[in-house]
């Protein structure tokens, strides 16, 4: 099993998209199911057990001579017009190492089980996380009533996902048996690139808030309405985007972004009367990225008041910022060394699922450099030899791992 495998099942993932020209592959979607399949049928082939859970996350089990259970991972789903390696290229690279040992009839001293996490970037309900929180046993069951863009409520779609809504909360993978998780993920980022190395270790995930804000002012036709008194949604709205930018550059280390905006009813000679969009903020420090929002929160109430527009501010996903555990991350940096490779450490400003895994278990991350740091665009790109030491290095880091918790029940799930 080697890097050209790996390289190959990427490309073949990332030819299932919900959506003809671009890849796409949103929670719940056929996409979705068929990419489970594929990924499920390697793992099968590497001797693993597996199984869907709950929501609909992907799971291998490779057992252990002995008790305990390491968790890997990564997602499957991806953003719209997405790169074929942010997610898939974590869970491949984890199911040729298992397919290493079982090529070789080897068993380590612990299980392995591999998540293909069903929904991390939260494309179709803005639930980043949601795999991986339902996997930790850290799902809000307020999201059940969130709708899509088409009214489908995210209960209704786990259950049309062949998942089980009312057992999201129960309490997740769980079990004492768990000894950590690793998550290899490309570095959405240049600095692996900058610095020529193939691979990193991140030492710290960053923390994140994403918000809903609805914008309700008055529509009117463009022709005939006064600018005096007008109640435009997208004036407030632009103001506001503005002011998410001023924010977020005035502070170190910070981002923010609106991703999205919707105007309605979005036609040329009409005022626009509401306006959906999101906000994206980012942190290492809470503190600080906490502050900011409650800034940004008054300045849209201070705006909205002064054009007549009401502000609508929905908390939509919070996540603190998550260290790596220090055993685990050294455990990585000693596989890097042993392969040659200096040892970078380097945060991550990208949401990963380690950051909701770290509920329950320890967790460490490998980047891997992606060409020009580019990252959720088809434009993103790795290099095979790349992924080749990636894949090296994790089995090392699996060989390196302590073992010593005891033998834990596993979470009951849909049998794939
Ligand atoms: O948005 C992120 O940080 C990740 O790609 N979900
Ligand atoms: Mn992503
Ligand atoms: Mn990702």
């Amino acid at each position: 099993m080697d890097a050209a495998t790996v390289m190959a099942r990427a490309d073949a993932l990332g030819a299932v998209s919900e959506e003809p020209g671009v890849l796409m592959r949103s929670y719940g979607s056929a996409a979705m199911a068929r990419a489970n399949e594929l990924v499920g049928g390697w793992m099968r082939d590497a001797g693993m057990e597996v199984w869907r859970d709950a929501v609909g996350n992907l799971i291998g089990r490779y057992d252990g001579s002995g008790p305990g259970t390491f968790l890997l991972g990564s997602h499957l789903d991806t953003v719209r017009d997405a790169g074929r390696y942010d997610g898939p290229l974590g869970v491949l690279i984890a199911v040729a190492a298992v397919e290493r040992l079982h090529a070789r009839e080897e068993r380590l001293p612990f299980a392995v089980e591999i998540v293909g996490f069903a929904d991390e970037e939260g494309l179709r309900f803005g639930t980043t996380y949601l795999g991986s929180s339902v996997f930790a046993g850290c799902f809000e069951p307020r999201l059940l009533d969130v709708r899509d863009a088409d009214g489908t409520s995210l209960a209704d779609a786990v259950r049309d996902f062949g998942g089980d809504p009312d057992r999201l909360a129960d309490g997740g993978r769980g079990g004492d048996d768990v000894l950590g998780y690793g998550e290899v993920h490309i570095e959405q980022g240049p600095v692996l690139e900058r610095r020529g190395l193939p691979v990193g270790v991140v030492s710290a995930i960053a923390g994140q808030s994403r918000i809903a804000v609805a914008l309700r002012g008055e529509a009117g036709h463009a022709g005939t309405v006064p600018m005096a008194g007008r109640r435009d949604a997208l004036c407030a709205a632009a103001e506001l985007v503005l002011a998410v930018e001023r924010t977020a550059a005035e502070e170190p280390g910070m981002v923010g972004t609106v991703g999205r905006l919707v105007a309605s009813p979005g036609a040329g000679n009409v005022i626009p009367g509401a306006v959906e969009l999101s906000i994206d903020l980012r942190h290492r420090d809470d503190d600080a990225r906490r502050r900011a929002l409650a800034a940004l929160r008054a300045e849209a109430e201070r705006l909205g008041a002064a054009r007549g527009v009401e502000v609508g501010w929905e908390v939509r996903q919070e996540c603190g910022a998550v260290p790596a555990d220090p055993a685990l991350s050294d455990r990585f940096a000693a596989a890097v060394e042993a392969v040659g490779v200096p040892v970078e450490r380097l945060p991550s400003g990208a949401g990963h699922d380690a950051a909701a895994v770290a509920a329950v278990a320890p967790v460490a991350m490998l980047f891997v450099r992606c060409v020009g740091g580019v990252s959720h665009s088809p434009a993103e790109a790795v290099e095979e030899p790349d992924v080749g030491v990636a894949l090296d290095v994790l089995e090392r880091f699996l060989r390196g791992v302590d073992t010593g918790a005891g033998a834990g029940a596993r979470a009951e799930g849909v049998r794939a």
